[in-house]
């Protein structure tokens, strides 16, 4: 009996069947992080998921990280992310936002007058991101003092605000991936001594006064955390994350969130196993999965929804495909984060059309 078609409830929404659009940078939006119509029709299309999480929006300015991504922070970007959330709603959907902050994830010529990227510590990742100017080595950042600090934690309950008058059910916190939240979160790049670093407790206060923050503006059953432990992309480690999440996840406790979703992708520990039952709400799974290994999750209670990026990417009707068992369209990786509707919103449906 195929699980993936039963309905769930995840925070004050009810799921009319376990499958989650994962949130996914496309590049597609103005210089300035407006959204363009495209987002309506990409979107719309995809709106027969149990719930769209959107690409990520960054909740101020100097939380941009790469070219051509939306913002959550000027009134012209909540009045065209409202277009969107009609427009899911109008086909039926349900659609909560990622919100981001990148940190040292970011470049000079993405940031207000040129202003060197923010982080826990100065410490320079290794790698290169995509700037306006191509392919650039990150820079080493500045580290935050605590007065901005508290400034970056408002900046999150204000874009929460904004993005429930956009329109949207409810907001995901992106403290996966390396950026500022996870930042904070690992030992390698958080050597504060005050009060957000220092100690477990320390390094995890961000995360904690963030969602703190999204919960007063949204309340709890309307606010996610998607996490990735060992994941160590962009130069993100922690010398024990074991402990560090588990200490993490316990904390969440009195959030009482809507969900925590877990993206794994080469973790060597089974940490749904581990973080599973030390958190009350519904528990989303992301990395790697497919129908068979989604099923499987649902059937063995591993999770109560599954996540799907490259997939829904490809497939907008990817619901009805799995219903019928049908073949995927294969995502395009030279059109993942290229302009314009190539690859975005010109995947075909079963039928042929790419209508929505
Ligand atoms: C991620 O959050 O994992 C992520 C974000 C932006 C990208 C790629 C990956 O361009």
């Amino acid at each position: 009996m195929s699980q993936l078609f039963t309905p769930v409830r995840i925070g004050r929404l009810s799921l009319p069947n376990r499958l989650v659009m994962a949130p996914m940078t496309r590049s597609r939006n103005s210089d300035d992080g407006v959204p363009s119509e495209l987002a309506i029709t990409y979107y719309t299309q995809r709106a027969g998921a149990g719930l769209i999480i959107t690409e990520c929006a960054y909740v101020s300015p100097m939380g941009k990280g790469y070219v051509r991504t939306p913002g959550i922070a000027t009134d012209a970007q909540m009045a065209a992310w409202k277009q969107v959330t009609d427009a899911v709603h109008a086909k039926g959907g349900r659609i909560f936002m990622q919100l981001w902050h990148t940190g040292r994830i970011s470049h000079p010529s993405l940031l207000p007058e040129g202003a060197l990227p923010v982080a826990p510590s100065a410490i320079k990742p290794a790698g290169q991101g995509w700037t306006p100017v191509g392919l650039q080595d990150f820079v080493t950042p500045r580290a935050l003092a605590v007065d901005e600090i508290a400034k970056i934690v408002a900046d999150f309950r204000s874009a929460t605000r904004r993005a429930l008058e956009a329109g949207f059910d409810g907001v995901e916190l992106h403290a996966a991936s390396g950026y500022l939240p996870e930042q904070f979160l690992s030992s390698g790049t958080n050597q504060r001594q005050d009060e957000y670093g220092g100690s477990l407790a320390g390094r995890a206060r961000f995360i904690l006064d963030v969602l703190q923050a999204m919960v007063a503006e949204a309340g709890g059953d309307r606010v996610g955390i998607k996490i990735s432990p060992e994941m160590n992309f962009n130069d993100i480690v922690d010398a024990n994350p074991q402990e560090t999440f588990t200490y993490l996840v316990e904390q969440l406790r009195g959030l009482n969130l809507a969900y925590l979703h877990v993206a794994l992708f080469g973790a060597k520990l089974d940490y749904h196993a581990l973080l599973r039952p030390r958190f009350d709400g519904a528990y989303l799974i992301g990395g790697g999965l497919d129908q068979k290994s989604a099923e499987a999750a649902l059937a063995d209670g591993r999770a109560d929804a599954m996540v799907f990026g490259g997939a829904f990417l490809a497939n907008p009707d990817l619901p009805e495909r799995f219903r019928q068992g049908a073949p995927l369209n294969v995502p395009d990786q030279n059109t993942f984060y290229s302009p314009g509707a190539q690859g975005y919103i010109d995947y075909p449906f079963l039928s042929g059309t790419n209508a929505a």
